[in-house]
């Protein structure tokens, strides 16, 4: 049984938190908030302890792991004090909104060898990846062009944009990582940002529209679109283009039943509304990755150089948008 802890009990970490209450090979010693009212609510929500501080997580033996689900400006931190008391870690994405900070991050630690998670959670939704395994076995032959569109039902509050990192470095970042996991290393990206959605984002210096064209060595070519807003719920779905023909996996709905009358046909339940319940078994997916690999000492993936890969297109798509040029990555 790997002994973990959460740190962090907001809209993510309780999800963690929940998972591993009762997971049959981990056992969730503790949970940690600043907010001791999160924190303990949380514990007695899940039968477990509430930790009064962050040194009694790192001094505590029986804690082989700990699980980061806190705000992203403090994760560099808390990686870095978690892996020099020993502890492997699961870490929520991204690393970081500042490259540099992450890198140096990795540089502190990369000493200690630290078994270290990021939590990109659609590597481990079934259908994408069913759709890796497909594409590595050939089923469509060489992968040609890649379409993946993820759009969210509202924007987030104006408070959650600042301190994310906007819409590339905190949304399209899972993108920028799926990309990767599709299609192999980037070496080229152009993106084109808009303000089509809430006038108070802009005002924030952000973007709420996107489309990012890639190109990966292997020579496909790759198109990211992601909005803030979508009318009909959490939008998810990729699409694989290839020289014998083309993978789609589609949006997700509570049920399978279809309603046909004169107004309208094959009309659906709404999409499943937001990351928590379309990801629900992502989630439980790449914890049990985790759990299993941690145990059983074997690679973790994705890893923190996942991490800066996908931080380091964030920042290219950035640096596109700024003076309207394709970012060479080679
Ligand atoms: N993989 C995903 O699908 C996914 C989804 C949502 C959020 N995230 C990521 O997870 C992280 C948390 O996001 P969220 O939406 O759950 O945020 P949130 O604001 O809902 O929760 C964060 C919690 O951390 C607590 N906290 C703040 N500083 C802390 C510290 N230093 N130590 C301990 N606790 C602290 C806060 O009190 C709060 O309870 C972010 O990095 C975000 O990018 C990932």
């Amino acid at each position: 049984m790997l002994g973990m802890a959460v740190l962090g009990c907001g809209r993510i970490g309780r999800i963690h938190a929940g998972n591993l209450a009762g997971h049959a090979r981990a056992r969730l010693r503790c949970v940690y908030d600043v907010s001791a009212d999160a924190a303990r609510q949380t514990a007695s929500e899940l039968g477990t302890q509430r930790a009064a501080s962050l040194e009694e997580i790192w001094a505590d033996r029986e804690i082989a792991a700990v699980l980061i689900a806190t705000p992203t400006d403090t994760h560099v931190p808390l990686i870095t004090a978690a892996v020099r008391a020993g502890k492997a870690v699961f870490c929520e994405k991204p690393i970081d909104v500042d490259l540099e900070r992450a890198r140096s991050c990795w540089r502190d630690i990369a000493a200690h060898r630290p078994r270290l998670m990021m939590g990109f959670n659609r590597r481990y939704d079934p259908s994408f990846r069913a759709m890796r395994e497909r594409l590595q076995r050939g089923d469509i032959g060489r992968l040609e062009l890649l379409i993946i569109t993820s759009r969210d039902p509202a924007p987030p509050p104006p408070a959650y944009i600042r301190s994310s990192g906007g819409l590339l470095r905190d949304m399209t970042i899972h993108d920028f990582d799926m990309a990767r996991y599709l299609a192999g290393d980037i070496t080229q990206v152009q993106a084109f940002g808009a303000n089509l959605v809430d006038p108070r984002i802009a005002k924030l210096g952000d973007i709420d529209t996107c489309t990012v064209s890639l190109r990966s060595k292997s020579g496909a070519l790759l198109q990211i679109n992601n909005s803030r807003r979508c009318a009909y719920g959490y939008d998810q779905r990729i699409e694989a283009f290839g020289a014998t023909g083309m993978l789609q996996a589609g949006n997700q709905h509570a049920t399978s039943v279809e309603h046909w009358d004169g107004e309208r046909t094959a009309a659906r339940d709404p999409v499943l509304n937001f990351f928590l319940e379309r990801y629900a078994a992502a989630y439980r997916a790449e914890l049990d990755a985790f759990i299993d690999s941690v145990e059983e000492g074997r690679p973790l993936k994705p890893d923190f150089a996942d991490g800066l890969e996908a931080l380091r297109l964030a920042v290219a798509a950035e640096d596109s948008l700024r003076t309207h040029q394709v970012v060479d990555l080679s």
